[in-house]
């Protein structure tokens, strides 16, 4: 059985990366090959997570860039269904939220090709986030849906999905953290950052095109550095909103310290060493909530609802009162322990290999 695996941004290469590692263990009847989309290309937004995860280099190239979300998603489609008609996959394979996730659904199943989702499910209602609309249209369009948590499964019910369809198989990201975390006790990991301090990321369009937005989330985490030192690695669409609305000298005045994007290692030794974390990031709600980690989500809504009943995950919005005044909690020490969600144990790619290859389970 041969399937096409979809990676583009860099959320999406921690998803993937499992299955690789997984199908070595004895799923010879699967054979797996790597398309990468190019909506990602800088180094550090995706070559280094290759080297990171291990991840074989891929069979296609697509290079699509960037551009605006109608072009990008229109690029990927006709580059993909090139790949598609050459190589006739027996199933397509999505990760996550991003353009490449929705073109990639589209023109395999306009080909009549089957298709699975994973991470399929996940709701904010909040349908001025371009992911929202991606997961909606690609998990209807999907054959296989994988769930990380229980209220995707409510969520498909809801859109008329049928049972047989989803499988919950816990968060294949979380594979990944697991197997980083292996990696870095065999390295030394040290960042170099004297503790206590926060770790910030910021990149919804929501959040940082709108000036008025970012500059109360930025004076927020200005005030935050008085009290603990802040490190911020900046998304590249960040950098050039920061810029343009003249922010940057601000933060540079203060106790917050600017990094480029960092490879999944590197971050990975940073955040989990940090006394608590602000971002408006999916993955990293579901991250902090396994290391025990309290996270400030800054957003008005989730579509991880698990982190926040179960984890260490706040939903803190975008105002600079409500930011500071969960920050002040967590700082007096009025923090959750939280647990780690079903089936967040590293197995992930295990059930969703063995479900694909109809192994019994
Ligand atoms: C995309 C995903 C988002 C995900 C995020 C993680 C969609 C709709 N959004 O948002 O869900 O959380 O990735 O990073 O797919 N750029 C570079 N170098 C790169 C890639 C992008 O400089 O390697 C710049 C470009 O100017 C581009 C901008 O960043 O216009 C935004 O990139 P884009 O892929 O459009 O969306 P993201 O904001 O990264």
């Amino acid at each position: 059985m041969k399937l096409y695996i979809v990676a583009g941004a860099r959320p999406n290469f921690m998803k993937i990366a499992p299955l690789f590692h997984t199908h070595t263990t004895g799923f010879d009847d699967l054979d797996l090959c790597l398309v990468h989309t190019g909506q990602h290309y800088d180094y550090q937004m995706s070559k280094v997570f290759f080297d990171d995860f291990d991840i074989p280099e891929p069979n296609y190239f697509l290079n699509v860039g960037s551009g605006t979300h109608a072009e990008q998603t229109a690029r990927i489609m006709v580059e993909f269904e090139k790949v598609c008609l050459q190589e006739k996959p027996d199933l397509v394979v999505v990760v996550g939220d991003v353009n490449s996730t929705l073109a990639c659904s589209i023109t395999a199943k306009k080909l009549k090709l089957q298709v699975a989702h994973i991470e399929a499910g996940l709701r904010s209602n909040d349908m001025t986030m371009p992911e929202e609309i991606n997961r909606i249209i690609t998990d209807s369009i999907s054959d296989l849906l994988f769930v990380t948590e229980k209220s995707g499964i409510e969520n498909l019910k809801k859109e008329g999905l049928k049972e047989s369809q989803i499988h919950f198989v816990g968060n294949i990201m979380i594979d990944s953290l697991y197997y980083s975390l292996n990696k870095l006790d065999n390295s030394s990991s040290e960042q170099g950052i004297v503790s206590p301090y926060a770790v910030v990321t910021l990149h919804r369009p929501s959040n940082v095109d709108n000036k008025q937005v970012l500059s109360e989330i930025i004076e927020a985490l200005i005030e935050i550095s008085r009290n603990i030192h802040v490190v911020f690695p900046v998304h590249p669409r960040s950098e050039k909103k920061l810029e343009s609305f003249g922010l940057m000298s601000l933060i540079n005045a203060n106790n917050i310290t600017l990094k480029k994007p960092m490879s999944y290692l590197e971050f990975l030794t940073l955040w989990k060493h940090a006394k608590l974390v602000l971002t408006d990031s999916g993955g990293l709600q579901e991250e902090t909530t396994v290391l025990g980690i309290p996270c400030l989500t800054i957003r008005q809504n989730t579509e991880r609802p698990v982190t926040l009943d179960e984890g260490t995950n706040i939903l803190a919005g975008t105002s600079k009162d409500n930011i500071l005044y969960h920050f002040d909690n967590i700082m007096k020490g009025n923090v959750e322990s939280g647990k780690i969600p079903k089936l967040w144990d590293g197995k992930t790619a295990l059930r969703i290999l063995n479900i694909i290859s109809g192994r019994n389970i």
